[in-house]
């Protein structure tokens, strides 16, 4: 039972590594540009975030997460837009999960985290912080507007 252990913890080490470094699927992963978290507010983009139009029905949503809330804190895009998210934290790990949908991204302080999503309904979608990032956590919320 020894072996199976050692051989399990083995295999595991070898998915683990081949995933980091083969696929490249780790934190760090897409965050090639990096800024220093206390410079993250008066660095461009993020320190003007909002919606911007970068194509038909396309937009970048430069957001900033950070202790207790998001900026912007209701981004509004048409029905059918794609949204390229770019998000970095000033402060420490913050989340941002969007119920109903598949957005879902660990932001860690300084580091770009992009992902993109279709909104195809139009509504009110809750946008909110899934990581615990102290006392505030539980109020860390934003709406995403989809007209
Ligand atoms: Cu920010 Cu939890």
């Amino acid at each position: 039972w020894l072996w199976f252990g050692v051989i399990t913890l083995i295999i595991f080490l070898l998915v683990t590594g081949i995933m980091a470094f083969a696929m490249n699927l780790h934190p760090a992963a897409g965050h090639e540009r990096t800024v220093a978290p206390e410079q993250v507010l008066s660095t461009a983009p993020f320190d003007k975030p909002g919606v911007y139009p970068v194509g038909d029905k396309e937009y970048q949503v430069v957001m900033v997460a950070q202790a207790f809330n998001f900026l912007p804190a209701a981004p509004t895009v048409p029905a059918g837009s794609t949204v390229h998210f770019r998000v970095t934290s000033p402060d420490v790990i913050h989340g941002v999960a969007i119920p109903g949908t598949n957005v879902n991204m660990m932001v860690l302080p300084g580091h770009v985290t992009e992902f993109t999503y279709t909104f195809k309904k139009p509504g009110e979608y809750l946008l909110l912080c899934n990581e615990y990032c102290g006392i505030g956590h539980q109020v860390m919320m934003a709406k995403m507007v989809v007209q």
